[in-house]
């Protein structure tokens, strides 16, 4: 819906207002279905992950019969999502002639994939929509859902971007039956991550089926998929509030307070083993929820059970780099900055409650780390 407000004719009073509000669809349905459903005289463009397409052959099956369908394997990592890497797609789009409004556009893969083509959407011809269809399970939590879309820029991660309302995102658990643990355990870093601070019943539900949180096979169950769905939920309440993140005091940041400058040093220096995202946002979650505990906030009982469930995960939670107590300060100093200068730390306060802390000092991140550190070692 799109109203556009004129005040009045007079000439000291130009001020107009416009309002935009969409709805965005989120759809648990297959993708072959999806795809085979395809109606009109549009054609499909499907940009998709090469390993994706190669655990799911059937795709190359549509393709053969359907010419209005094109599959374009697209390979893009952390380290080629660059501004090229979104020409090269620009390029695809133009050459194909996108751009009636009857042609649909997928991107079908990880968030690396779902953020680059959606960045391509949003500029190509000043903005077409675009199906996204998560393959892993962190994009199914978290990148496919929002409003988002980047690429990095001169080393910044993310630094280009843009919010594109145009989308429609398609959930089929089934794509992500190929994960291997790696994978599984970055997206259940996020997963936690918003059971601890949002919501109790989350929490329960995964302490629940914990035995079975590792296997890809689980997301496609009944109770796998009411999972994902409860975690989406909880993502769009985020989203639905503070679509540009224009509110600088956020419980989904919890886990993004000490990790940050961690995360990137490990990969930076070679002393260290290189942690991914996901690792880097369960340390910091544990760090904050054991903060929370030491300024008696989250009781010992509620840190426990957050502590058992992600050891159970096996997040390389010994890595070295851990140990420095200032890279851990000098990233909430950072993160302070981009805050409006409030340390604005989202800590657990119950399962699924959360406050923010704005007066932490070094000693007491020291002694809590110190304290954490302890206790991960007695493990
Ligand atoms: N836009 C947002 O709001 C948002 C939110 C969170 C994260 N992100 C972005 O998401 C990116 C991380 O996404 P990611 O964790 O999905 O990583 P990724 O996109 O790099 O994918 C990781 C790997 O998974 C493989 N893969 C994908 N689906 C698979 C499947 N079903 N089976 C087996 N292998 C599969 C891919 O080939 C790739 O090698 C980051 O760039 C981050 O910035 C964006």
């Amino acid at each position: 819906m799109l109203n556009v407000y004129k005040s009045n004719n007079s000439c000291s009073d130009r001020r107009m207002t416009l309002t935009v509000s969409q709805d965005v669809e989120i759809l648990w349905q297959s993708l072959l279905d999806s795809l085979l459903s395809m109606s009109g005289d549009g054609r499909s463009l499907v940009f998709i992950d090469p390993i994706v397409l190669a655990n799911n052959p059937q795709l190359l099956e549509i393709e053969g019969t359907e010419n209005r369908f094109l599959l374009v394997p697209t390979s893009l990592r952390e380290a080629n999502k660059e501004i090229e890497s979104l020409l090269a797609i620009l390029e695809v789009m133009e050459n194909e002639g996108i751009g009636r409004r009857s042609d649909k556009i997928y991107a079908i893969g990880g968030g690396v994939l779902l953020d680059v083509v959606s960045m391509a959407c949003s500029i190509f011809r000043r903005g077409i929509s675009v199906i996204k269809v998560p393959t892993t399970l962190l994009a199914f939590a978290d990148a496919a859902i929002g409003i988002k879309t980047g690429v990095n820029f001169l080393g910044q991660r993310n630094r280009l971007g843009t919010y594109h309302m145009g989308y429609k995102v398609l959930l089929d658990p089934y794509l992500l039956r190929t994960l291997g643990p790696g994978l599984i355990k970055q997206g259940l870093g996020e997963i936690v991550k918003i059971a601890v601070i949002k919501s109790r019943p989350l929490f329960e539900g995964l302490e629940k089926h914990q035995a079975q949180l590792m296997n890809p096979t689980f997301y496609s169950s009944n109770d796998g998929m009411q999972i994902l769905d409860h975690a989406i939920h909880l993502m769009l309440e985020e989203l639905h509030d503070n679509p540009a993140e224009e509110q600088l005091m956020r419980s989904v940041d919890f886990g993004h307070t000490f990790s940050p400058l961690v995360e990137m040093e490990s990969i930076r220096k070679p002393d260290y083993r290189a942690l991914s995202h996901g690792y880097a946002v369960a340390y910091d979650c544990l760090l904050t929820s054991c903060l929370s505990n030491l300024r008696g906030l989250l009781s010992s009982n509620d840190f426990d059970r957050i502590l058992r469930l992600y050891l159970d995960f096996d997040m390389d939670f010994a890595n070295e780099i851990y140990r420095d107590d200032e890279l851990l300060w000098a990233s909430l100093l950072e993160m302070k900055k981009h805050r409006g200068g409030n340390q604005n730390i989202p800590v657990p306060v119950k399962l699924g409650e959360f406050s923010f802390l704005q007066d932490v000092t070094y000693e007491q991140v020291k002694n809590a780390n110190y304290i954490l550190q302890g206790l991960l070692r007695d493990q």
